[in-house]
């Protein structure tokens, strides 16, 4: 285990486990649509779920990227999002958006974006969350697809990081927080 965790969340073993049910749920969920199911990889926390995700799916999938920001270096949310990089396909009203998030905290991030979505005029858009902390929500938002339900705490590896760190961990660990209190 790395040296800054308090101790591991989830395993690489329960990573796996949750990552291969979230994917038959999405193939019980698309396999008779008749639009193009596109995985929309929310950068950069969600880059390594998207990767494992996508290779368990088994309906014709297509992937996508947007980039938005809502943190600065630390641990807390400003509560403004804004999109750094912006989805440029032509074809969203024959599109079932599928968006994938690293975790939900308060929120606003799928929630913002999932009406952003579908001003622009997406088919389809559901949420699709590895990590949800519900203790911290300050908008109604409930993903359709949580991989695991956490407590309240800072939690890094598997592709989260703290001021960019941390991010290439195989696990998901808990942040010990004299890392990031000073
Ligand atoms: P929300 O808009 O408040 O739901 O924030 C979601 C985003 O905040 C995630 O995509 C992460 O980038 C970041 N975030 C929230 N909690 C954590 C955490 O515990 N570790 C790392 N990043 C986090
Ligand atoms: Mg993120």
């Amino acid at each position: 285990m790395h040296k800054d965790l308090e101790r591991i969340l989830l395993s690489e073993k329960e990573l796996d486990t949750i990552i291969t049910r979230i994917a038959a749920e999405l193939d019980r969920d698309y396999s008779g649509s008749d639009k193009r199911l596109v995985l929309l990889c929310i950068l950069k926390g969600s880059v390594v779920f998207m990767g494992e995700l996508m290779k368990k799916i088994t309906v014709p999938v297509e992937i996508d990227f947007m980039r938005v920001s809502s943190y600065g270096a630390g641990t807390e949310t400003t509560g403004s999002i804004n999109i750094i990089l912006d989805l440029l396909r032509k074809d969203l009203d024959q599109c079932d958006i599928v968006i994938v998030e690293d975790i939900v905290d308060s929120g606003r991030t799928l929630s913002h974006l999932t009406k952003y979505l579908k001003l622009k005029g997406v088919h389809s858009v559901r949420t699709c969350t590895l990590l949800d902390k519900p203790e911290r929500r300050e908008v109604d938002l409930v993903a359709d697809y949580v991989g695991s339900v956490i407590p309240d705490e800072f939690v890094v590896g598997y592709g989260l990081d703290y001021d960019e760190k941390y991010r290439a961990l195989p696990y998901v660990g808990i942040l010990k927080r004299e890392v990031y209190e000073k």
